[in-house]
Parts: C-alpha cells; structure tokens; sequence
C-alpha cells in the first residue's frame, strides 16, 4: 500500500503578541504563575487590525506551495477547519484560493473546496478525508491542501481569555509524503455534550471546568477504541504524543491519564508497586466513591515517580513549546503540537525517520480521534525549511491598552476601527468590505 500522509507543514502566527505573566495577570490581580505554571503558558498571539481566518490561512498555504514550488494545478482539493468563520455559506477555502490565485499563475477551478466544522477536531477530520480522498484513488494525482484556521479569542473576562490564541496551519497531504504516513487504524470518542459551543455567536459559552473532564473521557474512550483496532499502547511505543493542547496544563492531566492506562498490566506497573503500590482495580471497591478516591490517590503518587517524568520529559513536554507562546489555536492546536514535537527533535539531532507518534485530536462537544503517525526518511529536510521561531520573535508586544482595542476591534458587535499596529510585509491583509458583504483580500509585497 502507498504511503500517505503529510508532506509539507507550514505555521503562520498571528502577528501580535500579550503577555500573560507580565501583562495579563497584573490586570486580572492573578499570580503570574497561574499562567506560566498552572495553565502553562507564556504569552498568546493575536491578529493586528488587518489580520483575519483568511489572512492566516493564505499565509500559511502561499509559503507552502512556494518553498514546494506548487501551481495551483497541483492540488485538487482545499478544506479549510475553522470554528471562526464570518459566513453561513460561502467557505474560507474559496476566499483563500481568491487570495492564492493573486500570487501564482493559474486557478483551482478544478479543486473541490469545502470548510468542516466540529470545534477543534474539525483539523484532523480535515486530514482524515483527504487521506481518504487520496487513498480512494480520486485525486488523479494531485495533493490536497488543508488548512487549520483560527482566531481563538473568548468574552472579556471570561475564564478563557488566558487561553487565546490565533493562528494558522497549513498542511500538504499526498501519496509517499516527506513528513509522516497516516495509520488507517482510528479510535474515536464520541458524545453529544454541552461542554463549549457557539450557537450562532463569535465567542464561545464554555464550561471550563466541565469541558476538562470531557476532553480526558472521551480521549480514553478514543484511546481504547484505538486499541481494539491497534492493538495494546504502551509508553515505549511512541516518541511523541502531541495532544490536542488548549493550554499545556490540560495535557499534563490527559498524559497522566494515558500512561496510567498504557501501563496497567505492564512491567512499569510491576516496577512502580513497590513505591506507589498497584493500579486500583474497580472490583476491588465496594463503591465508586472508593475507587475514584483509590485513582486519585495513585495518580498523586504516579506523577512524582521518575518513569513517569522521564517519560514525560522526553514524550510530552517537546510537544508543548509552540503552544506555551501562542495560546489554543483551536482546528490548529493538535498539529502545532506535532509541529513543536518534530522540531525539538530536530533540534536536538535525533534519528526519528520510522518512529511512530500518537496524535490525540479533541473537539468540544465533543469527539476524540486517536492515530498513528510513522515518521518518513528525510523528514529533517522539511522541518528545517519551518520559520516559526523567526515569526514568534518578530510579533509586536501589546500593552493592556492595545490588548483592550485590538480585542474590540475584533469583536463583531463593536464598531472600532483603529491603526495597524505593524506594518505588513510580503502578506495578505484583509482589504475592506465588497458590495454584498463579502470580505475583500489584498497582496502587500
Ligand atoms: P480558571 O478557573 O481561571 O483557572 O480557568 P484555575 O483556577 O482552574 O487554574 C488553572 C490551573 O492553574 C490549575 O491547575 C490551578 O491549580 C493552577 P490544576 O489544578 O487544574 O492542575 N494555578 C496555579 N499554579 C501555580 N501557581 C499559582 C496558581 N494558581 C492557579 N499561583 C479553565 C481554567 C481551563 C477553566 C479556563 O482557562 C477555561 O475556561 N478555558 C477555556 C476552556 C478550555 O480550554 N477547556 C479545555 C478542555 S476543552 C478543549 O480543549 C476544547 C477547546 O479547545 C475548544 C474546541 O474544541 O473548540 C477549548
């Protein structure tokens, strides 16, 4: 069977930069270290005035298919995950493919476009079906292009406005891709749950506290799923596991979780008895009050054993880098994750051509998808041609003011205009309104 997956990645950042330690929490009299520390984030990007779901999108796509030396006749397909979209009908994809169409010659008249949408997931759910479009032989040769798109921002004052973020990920998907093959094997968690939703409003009605339980459930649920078609997981199968990652401190609980469940029955677990005893077995209590006490007990202990931070250390943290400076991305989040993970590793000069990943992609509302990633032979080739550390440096550092008019300036409800904050360079903006509403897009050199 051909191998099909990622060939190409590109990330693009909103161009604007807040503070959360240093700027954020004075403001909200919080202590710095709730962000750095408890949620796990430094800072988060935002779009400037003239930055948008589109903006981002075509960024990301152009460099692509420019460093690829892509023509638009090249790609046959182009969705677009986004839960940021300004219209009930026209997708973004046909606003990026106008936007595309500025800078290289050619259209995609012959491209299926489509937008998908179910909260985060809505990105991989992106990936599944141009690797099911590729793998049913439709594609006539031709490589789809997807895109993540997101500008993550929540209510004033709403406990998720420490979690912000904006930005784009733009993926290459063929047959015998550069990056990583796609396992056909899934798992899928999967419940119609009132956790975080935007019924026909810009930001979103969350329960946060009851959105995190619902990301760890159905994330063990996609897990086992995963592992009736999969087989067994154990730790030492993966050398990353980049989660869905809201803020990192959420995916310091769901790899807590993961590792207890891949090492129950296991000679870890063997190992760990003598310190910290036996996994509860469910049995062995006569409530569940008991048994979930017993659980919590054993993950207090579980964190602090050595196996488990060094597992932690050398899997997990590498996949959390990107998202510590930029906030949620939302349909982005899980392949900024996988981006973080193959960079670090590049970075440090590790062999990972043939080692497997283990993606953990999550949507509010709520469905978890777990799958298999095997990294390609010359991977390093394509990771070095990433610039996300040039563009995170280059942001513009907003102060609380400029956070507070930025914010309103985004927020549809309100009327603000104000003055770009940077100055756009080789980039698409967003140019104005057309005569029906639409949205017009302009090529700065
Ligand atoms: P909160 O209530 O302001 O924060 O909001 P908290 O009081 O729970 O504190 C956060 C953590 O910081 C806690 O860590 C504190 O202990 C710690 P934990 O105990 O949970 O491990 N902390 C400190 N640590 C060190 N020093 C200190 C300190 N103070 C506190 N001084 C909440 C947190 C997540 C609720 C909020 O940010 C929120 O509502 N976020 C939005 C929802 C969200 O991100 N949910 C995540 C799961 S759902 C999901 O991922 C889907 C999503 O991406 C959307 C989609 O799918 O489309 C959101």
């Amino acid at each position: 069977m051909t191998a099909v997956g990622i060939d190409a990645i590109e990330v693009w950042t909103g161009n604007l930069r807040l503070d959360l330690p240093g700027t954020f929490a004075p403001q909200k009299g919080e202590d710095p270290e709730k962000y750095t520390k408890g949620l796990g984030l430094n800072a988060s990007s935002f779009p400037d005035s003239y930055e948008d779901i589109v903006t981002m999108a075509a960024n990301a796509a152009h460099r692509l298919m420019d460093r690829k030396g892509l023509e638009p006749d090249d790609i046959g397909r182009i969705d677009v995950a986004t839960e940021s979209a300004f219209d009930n009908s026209k997708p973004v994809s046909t606003y990026v493919a106008g936007c595309l169409e500025q800078v290289f010659d050619g259209d995609f008249h012959h491209a299926n476009k489509g937008e998908r949408k179910f909260a985060c997931i809505a990105g991989t759910q992106s990936l599944d079906d141009a690797y099911n479009w590729i793998r049913a032989g439709r594609n006539r040769g031709r490589a789809a292009l997807v895109i993540a798109t997101d500008t993550a921002l929540y209510a004033r004052d709403d406990p998720g406005e420490a979690t912000q973020g904006a930005g784009a990920v733009a993926m290459l998907i063929d047959e015998d891709p550069a990056l990583v093959e796609l396992s056909p094997e899934q798992g899928y968690g999967s419940a119609d749950e009132t956790d975080f939703l935007k019924p026909n409003q810009q930001f979103p009605s969350v329960d946060g506290k009851r959105s995190v339980q619902v990301y760890l459930a159905r994330m063990r649920e996609a897990l086992e799923d995963y592992e009736s078609v999969a087989g067994d997981t154990h730790p030492d199968d993966f050398a990353f596991i980049p989660f869905h990652t809201p803020f990192p401190g959420m995916v310091r609980k769901a790899a807590l979780l993961g590792y207890r469940h891949m090492t129950r029955d296991t000679a870890i677990e063997e190992e760990l008895a003598d310190e910290i005893g036996r996994q509860p077995r469910p049995e062995a209590f006569d409530d569940d009050e008991a048994y979930h006490d017993a659980l919590r007990d054993y993950m207090d202990g579980l964190k602090g054993t050595d196996p488990y931070r060094e597992w932690y250390a050398e899997t997990i943290e590498p996949t959390l880098s990107i998202a510590r400076e930029v906030g949620n991305w939302y349909t982005g989040s899980v392949h900024v994750a996988r981006a973080s993970a193959l960079k670090s590793a590049f970075e440090r000069g590790t062999d990972l051509a043939g080692e497997t990943l283990l993606l953990g992609s999550y949507g509010s509302g709520a469905q978890a998808e777990i799958h298999a990633e095997t990294v390609r032979e010359g991977w390093e080739e394509e990771l070095a041609q990433l610039n996300v550390d040039e563009q995170l440096d280059s942001r513009y550092e907003l102060a609380w003011e400029e956070y507070e008019e930025i914010h309103d300036a985004h927020n549809h409800e309100m009327d603000v205009d104000i003055e770009e904050l940077t100055t756009p360079e080789a980039e698409f903006v967003f140019d104005g309104w057309g005569r029906m509403g639409e949205r017009k897009y302009r090529y700065v050199e």
